[in-house]
């Protein structure tokens, strides 16, 4: 299994402060957005991860990221997205990178409380996604399901209510994933849509859906950044990193004061 964290695009919701940064970049409580999606696939054991971010965002992302994890056998490769095109893009610009394994993309702004490594390792083929109840179904990918559970379609930002159940930003497909991608067409908002993608396992039976309790947060508006880092802060969240994420920051930290006590005599 190979990871693809996606944290391209402008986040113009976020601007100002994504006028100088990334919005993966941005701080949810005690350490950047970014190392909650890196810890749902270390956690899972993944550790080939390609990082998509924009070309403006860069060498941000690779002062960070570019050698914290390295000796921990994480292997983080870096891919430019000039324009972002839709999520499922992702797997159209992966395609060497993934070679002839399956992948699991995670969007770059989401947080899970819950731990879906068991998951992740046991897949095996098709697709998996987890979906989570919401109060704002309109703004996401949603799934209808019949009357004994199972999921029927998938409705990308439905005008018409059909269901409360948003499909979170985690997914887990097969290698058939690259040509499913590559024969999309663009929505009417003129991006490859996942929704799509997944509407594809679905239709062939092989579309695994989890519902499931815990905090989602996406922090993609100021209020929803701010909620992630209370949410994040009071229920300990960030007591959930894999040893070797939080074994890097901390070796990370003492590296750059060691800088600073430098330029200071
Ligand atoms: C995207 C997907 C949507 C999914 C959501 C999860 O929405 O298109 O299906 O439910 O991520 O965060 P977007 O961020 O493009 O509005």
């Amino acid at each position: 299994m190979k990871g693809i964290i996606l944290a391209g695009g402008t986040a113009t919701r976020l601007f100002p402060l994504t006028a100088t940064t990334s919005k993966q970049l941005l701080p949810v409580y005690d350490r950047q957005m970014i190392f909650y999606p890196l810890n749902t696939l270390i956690k899972a054991g993944i550790k080939e991860i390609l990082m998509i971010v924009a070309p403006e965002h860069s060498g941000q992302f690779l002062n960070l990221l570019g050698s914290v994890l390295k000796k921990y056998g994480v292997h983080l490769i870096f891919e430019v997205q000039k324009v972002p095109r839709g999520l499922a893009e992702a797997f159209v610009l992966g395609e060497n990178f993934i070679g002839k394994s399956n992948a699991c993309l995670v969007l770059g702004d989401n947080i899970f409380e819950n731990d879906f490594s068991k998951e992740i390792r046991n897949f095996r083929s098709g697709g998996q996604v987890f979906a989570k109840k919401v109060a704002d179904p309109e703004r996401f990918g949603v799934v209808k399901f019949d009357k004994n559970g199972k999921a029927l379609k998938i409705v990308e930002k439905p005008a018409q209510w059909i269901s409360d159940y948003a499909v979170t930003g985690l997914y887990v497909y097969d290698n058939r994933v690259v040509e499913f991608a590559k024969s999309l067409k663009p929505s009417a908002r003129g991006e490859i849509e996942i929704t799509d993608l997944n509407n594809i396992y679905l239709k062939k039976g092989e579309l695994k859906v989890k519902v499931f309790e815990g905090e989602w947060l996406d922090a993609g508006t100021f209020d929803s950044l701010l909620a992630a880092g209370n949410v994040v802060k009071e229920k300990q969240l960030y007591k959930n990193f894999h040893p070797i994420i939080d074994q890097a920051i901390k070796e990370f930290n003492c590296e750059l004061k060691d800088i600073c006590r430098k330029k200071l005599f």
